[in-house]
């Protein structure tokens, strides 16, 4: 038997309605928030990513050579195709610039929980917009992407980070800007590793600079303990111009978050820096809640990539939700939907002589924007109401040789198992009326 590459998905029906099912919600979401909707394609020149989105994506790169010699990749992400499309049109698209998009990428990673090499993933972002209102939008664009499938902040948070504060933190500690992002890469691993680990990462970040990499983790660990912004005021009490500066955005940006009643899905928590390299100011990730598993939903400011792919300055916010984890934690909380794809109505026909009558009327129905079903073969009553009612129709439609003869048709009510005759004439008429109030509208 042939088996599918590890780490990607078959997905029979059951599994594809469950799929469209999170698609219709996360439109339904961004529809809301005022978001349009964008696509770009699957296959990417490889330069794409190897220049924009950092050393940990690059690895993990489906690429090859085409057939006409040139280097491409799977989309590993969507955020440096969106950015191009931007680039491209930047002096005619209004502003701020508000899309969504869902789609496949590809990332060869180790399988695991919550991780495999084709996922799908919702991208919200808004372009155009520096200031932190528009982070604020995105956050709760991202909260409410989770809640419409029936989340609440007893289940997950977002946990807030702010590279620009890292930034500016660590040149208060003498890092040298060229050392800043690889300590930041220690920082990203400063809960999954050990003590030891941690000094040798740091000894590596900080190579060919002045600083002491022991006491640079001793100040990064003293830093991430910060966890309120009245924490965050007290250590930096008095500081350079530039972090008071910041802090305000956090005023502002923690503000209009509580405004929109979402200050309870929210914690600061500094350990977050984010592993793509575009990243310049807040980042954010949603978590469940005991802060098990991985990420549902990561995203942050990136307010200079627009520009490195030779458009003009254009500040952007953005984040990207996973449908792999998401789908774990409405497993376990209980709030996967159950299957329901079943038509409308089910024509059961007793016998050839029936057929022609029941096949107009499904032909009648189906133009009436009805789903509908019927028997290929004609047989016993039994077995044909029993193959109505696996379809999962509510009403079946019952053509026999008594009913052709009588005009009629009997609609029969496959749960309550009543059943009620119809002229043909007032077929579809009655039907609309059925589908909104019972079978007894059928009498
Ligand atoms: P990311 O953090 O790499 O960000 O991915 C966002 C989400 O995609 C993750 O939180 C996770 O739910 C899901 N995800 C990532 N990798 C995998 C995987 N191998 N298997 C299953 N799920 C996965 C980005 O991709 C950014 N481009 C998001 C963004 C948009 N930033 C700004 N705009």
């Amino acid at each position: 038997m042939f088996t599918s590459l590890p780490g990607f998905r078959e997905f029979y029906p059951e599994e594809r309605a469950l799929q469209n099912h999170f698609f219709d919600l996360w439109r339904r979401a961004a529809r809301r928030f005022g978001f349009h909707e964008w696509d770009a394609p699957v296959l990417e020149p490889l330069e794409l990513f190897t220049e924009k989105s950092g050393e940990e994506i690059v690895r993990q790169l489906f690429n090859f050579e085409d057939k006409g010699g040139r280097q491409v990749t799977l989309r590993p992400e969507m955020t440096p195709s969106l950015a191009r499309l931007v680039a491209a049109r930047a002096g005619s698209l209004r502003r701020p610039i508000k899309w969504f998009a869902i789609g496949e990428n590809y990332r060869y990673e180790k399988q695991q929980k919550g991780r495999l090499r084709a996922f799908y993933q919702f991208n919200a972002d808004i372009l155009g917009e520096p200031g932190p209102a528009a982070d604020a939008e995105i956050i709760a664009l991202c909260i409410e992407a989770l809640r419409v499938f029936g989340l609440t902040a007893a289940d997950f948070r977002v946990r807030l980070s702010d590279r620009t504060l890292w930034f500016l933190f660590l040149e208060s500690l003498g890092v040298p800007e060229s050392a800043a992002v690889p300590v930041l890469a220690v920082v990203d691993k400063l809960e999954r590793s050990g003590p030891a680990e941690l000094l040798k990462m740091m000894t590596d970040a900080l190579a060919g600079t002045d600083c002491a990499p022991a006491t640079v983790l001793e100040k990064v660990r003293a830093f991430v303990a910060l966890d309120s912004l009245e924490k965050l005021e007290a250590f930096f009490g008095g500081a350079a111009e530039k972090i008071t500066a910041r802090l305000a955005d956090w005023k502002t940006l923690l503000g209009t978050l509580e405004a929109m009643g979402l200050a309870d899905f929210i914690s600061l928590d500094l350990t977050i820096v984010r592993g793509l390299a575009y990243y310049t100011g807040f980042v954010f990730e949603a978590f469940e809640r005991s802060g098990d598993g991985r990420a549902l939903a990561g995203g942050g400011r990136y307010d200079a990539l627009v520009k490195k792919l030779g458009g003009p300055d254009m500040p952007a916010v953005g984040f990207g939700m996973g449908d792999v984890t998401l789908k774990n934690l409405l497993d376990a909380k209980g709030l996967l939907p159950v299957y329901a794809d079943g038509p409308d109505f089910y024509a059961v026909i007793l016998d050839a002589a029936a057929r022609p009558e029941a096949l107009a009327d499904v032909a009648l129905l189906r133009q009436a924007g009805f789903r509908v079903e019927y028997s290929f073969k004609e047989g016993k009553f039994g077995k044909l109401i029993q193959a109505a009612e696996q379809t999962g129709a509510r009403y079946a439609l019952i053509y026999g040789p008594d009913e052709v003869a009588a005009g009629v048709v009997k609609v029969r009510d496959t749960k309550a198992r009543q059943e009620a005759a119809v002229p043909r004439g007032e077929l579809l008429a009655r039907l609309q009326a059925v589908q909104e109030e019972g079978i007894g509208a059928a009498e």
